[in-house]
This record gives C-alpha cells, structure tokens and sequence, in this order.
C-alpha cells in the first residue's frame, strides 16, 4: 500500500518506522547572493551556496510546482527537488582580501562536486510520540541567527548547539555526535584541522502543523523540547512542545569546508585569532545559519526514489543571476555589504550603528542563568 505513493516524503516516514537515518550528498548548484526565504524578489545581503533542484530562483512561490518546473537536482535522490543552503566560508589574507574556501566531499558520500551531506533522522525512544508528519509542499524554514556574535545560551538555552563545527583531524568522520564531539564547537576552531573544517546544522523538527512559513521563518518551527538527559542526540529535548505538536523528520546538513589549504602559521593572523569569516561578516561562526525550502516530485516511471550517479548530480548546475565574482580569486571586501564584526554584540545591516544594550548590562545575570542550568543540559 504505502509504496503506492512512495516519495521522499514517505521514504521520511518509512525510514522513521524503521528507526534507520537516510544519508545523502547533494553536489554544488551555485554560489551567489540570493535568498529566496529571506530575501524573495531580490540579491540577498550575502553569499550563500544551494544545492538542490534547479528551479531555485530570485523568488519561490510556495504554490510553484517544483517537480514540474526543475529539471535536474544535485542530490542523489533524483526526487528531491527540495532546496538546502547556507552561508560561506572566506579566507581573509593578511593583506585584508578574502578568498572563497572550497567544499569537499564527506566521507563515504561518493565524489559530489562541493555541495553538502543531508541526513533525515527519526524521532527515537524516549520521545513519546514518534509519529513523523512529511513535509508539506511549500514548506521552508531556516535555522541559526546570521548576526550572532557570541554563545548568548539565554534566552536561546534550547538552540545554542544547533549550528557547530567540527575540527577535523586526518580522514575520518571525528568522534562523538555531532555538536558535542571532543573537536566540536559553537565558535570557529582556533587551531589548524588537518582535515578541514565540517559544519554541523540541526534544523528544528517540530511544527506548527499549519503554516508553511513565519514572519521569521523560524517561529512556525520549534526544537523539542523536555529533559535531553536521556536523549541520544544530547543536544535538545525529546518531546515537541505543545505550540508545535507535529513532529517532522529531523533534517541535519554536513558541510565540509576545505581549510586543509591554510593550514599555516604563515598564513594565519598574527594577532593569535583564525582567519576565517562567514559571507555575513562573522569571524566567530556563531552567525552560522541555514534555509530549507521543500520541493518534492514522484516518479512517473518508478514509484520510488531513484538514486542518480555522482556524474549526473555534478551535470545539474545553474549560473548565478546576481552579476558579481564572489570566489576564485582574491576579494577586496565580501560580496554585499557585510563589513567584518566581531561582537560580542550582534551584527547589524551593513555596519549601522547598534541600539543593542550589549551584554555588559546582562552579563551577570546570563552567568548566573548558565550556572543554574550547567546540571540540567548536557554541554
Ligand atoms: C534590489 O536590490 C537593488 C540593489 O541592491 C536595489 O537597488 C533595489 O532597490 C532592490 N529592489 C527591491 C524591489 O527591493
Ligand atoms: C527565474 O525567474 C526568472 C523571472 O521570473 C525567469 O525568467 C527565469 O527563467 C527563472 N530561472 C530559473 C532557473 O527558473
Ligand atoms: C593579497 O594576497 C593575495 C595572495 O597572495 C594576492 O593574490 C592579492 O593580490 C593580494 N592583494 C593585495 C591587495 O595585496
Ligand atoms: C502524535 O503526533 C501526531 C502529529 O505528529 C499527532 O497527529 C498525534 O495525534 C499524536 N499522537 C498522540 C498519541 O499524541
């Protein structure tokens, strides 16, 4: 019966029963300055990369029929019209220029050109409901705040860990899970990975079951929520909250960041900080973020998911629409407007002046909230 309609969505819910975790790569569609979530109609604030269906676009009307309008997906799963991207990595030169590092393929995930690794997790005991709800058409949402600045846990103590980075050393996947691993951090690594630089993202996996998007686009959605003690992950709750009670596969994203090339003191800053930036400005990673955009298509043909080779995948390519050079060559400042900020306080547009308070006034009271909860989360 179920294999009637069986689709990415099903194989989600398929994969839920059987408790097992779909992994795939999807290879590089383009690099440029466009947002369609944040940004609909118009060049976004920063570069970011997409992988994914081909009809990602200025704008991405959620009525839009992705599996009508795409012709090819980077991903491995011919079906998954859907799109995933997130902000990029820059080099910056001693001499104050940026050079774009390039992604390369996880291990075990086939040789994609760049792109990302995304994985589909069921819920698992001891979450009480573990009935997953697919993805609905038009669905989007993103994760992470771009101008964050520092591990500000309060009031954000459930979603401080879900964008981290993972040191990586030689050729291996690196110890523990991810977020929480030895080699894991929230911030930028201050030291040399020998095997490059991996983001780790957990998108949220609660919904509100009736929108498809939110002012914020992240306020339809919801981390679980309840005592993660017992939970595998470690990172957030088992159970969704009652504002979003429909559970939806969790959606996670690997992106291995080719820094193997700039492991060298000669090349690092010599004020002791790391070199590398996020498109937004952010020399620190805690601005790290990430937008999904669901898209899906069945198979005339085949009712199933079909697996396309890595030469198909690397085939499927689009060519920016924003007219500027963002990678290849050395930059004089990052595309946009996205002058470098350090923080501790957040980001603002183009570098205009902040109202922000700060952390100065809130600091003692953040402290004594750490403190408080320091037994309750596993960190
Ligand atoms: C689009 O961006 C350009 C360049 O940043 C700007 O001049 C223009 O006003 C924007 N258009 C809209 C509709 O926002
Ligand atoms: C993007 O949208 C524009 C304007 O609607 C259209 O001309 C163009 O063909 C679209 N590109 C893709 C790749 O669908
Ligand atoms: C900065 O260094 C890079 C790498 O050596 C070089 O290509 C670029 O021309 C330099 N730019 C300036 C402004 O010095
Ligand atoms: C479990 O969650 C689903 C939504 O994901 C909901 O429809 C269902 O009623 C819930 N079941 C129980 C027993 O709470």
């Amino acid at each position: 019966m179920v294999f009637l309609s069986s689709s990415l969505a099903t194989l989600l819910i398929l994969a839920g029963a059987a408790n097992a975790r779909l992994r795939f790569p999807c290879s590089q569609l383009v690099t440029q300055r466009v947002d369609p979530i944040v940004s609909p109609g118009n060049a976004s604030a920063h570069v970011h990369q997409i992988v994914g269906g081909n009809a990602f676009n200025f704008t991405m009307d959620p009525a839009l029929d992705l599996d009508k309008i795409s012709t090819c997906t980077t991903c491995r799963y011919k079906e998954d019209y859907s799109n995933y991207w997130t902000a990029i990595l820059y080099f910056k030169h001693r001499n104050g220029t940026y050079l774009r590092v390039h992604q390369f393929a996880n291990i075990g995930t086939g040789s994609p050109n760049g792109g990302m690794t995304i994985y589909y997790f069921p819920p698992r005991a001891p979450t009480k409901n573990r009935t997953v709800t697919a993805f609905r058409k038009g669905f989007r949402m993103t994760v992470g705040r771009q101008r964050r600045r520092s591990d500000d846990r309060s009031p954000y103590l459930t979603e401080h860990k879900q964008t981290t980075f993972r040191c990586m050393q030689g050729t291996g996947l690196g110890a523990g899970t991810p977020g929480v691993g030895p080699d894991d951090t929230i911030e930028f690594p201050n030291k040399f990975c020998t095997g490059g630089i991996r983001s780790n993202i957990y998108f949220p996996q609660c919904w509100d079951g009736v929108n498809l998007d939110s002012p914020t686009h992240q306020t339809h959605v919801a981390h679980p929520v309840g005592d993660p003690k017992s939970q595998g992950l470690k990172i957030f709750g088992t159970d969704c909250p009652p504002t979003h009670p429909v559970r939806l596969p969790l959606l996670f994203m690997e992106i291995m960041w080719d820094t193997r090339p700039f492991n060298s003191a000669e090349l690092w800053p010599t004020d002791g900080s790391q070199p590398f930036v996020l498109s937004q400005g952010d020399p620190t990673g805690y601005g790290h973020h990430a937008d999904f955009l669901f898209g899906e298509g069945i198979s005339k043909s085949c009712p199933g998911l079909t697996i396309q080779t890595d030469e198909e995948m690397n085939k499927c390519s689009l060519d920016p629409i924003v007219d500027e050079v963002t990678e290849g060559t050395y930059l004089e400042k990052l595309p946009g407007c996205n002058p470098i900020h350090g923080g501790p306080d957040p980001a603002t547009d183009c570098g205009a002046p902040s109202t922000s308070v700060g952390l100065t006034v809130a600091l003692p009271l953040v402290l004594a909230f750490i403190h408080e909860i320091s037994d309750y989360v596993q960190i």
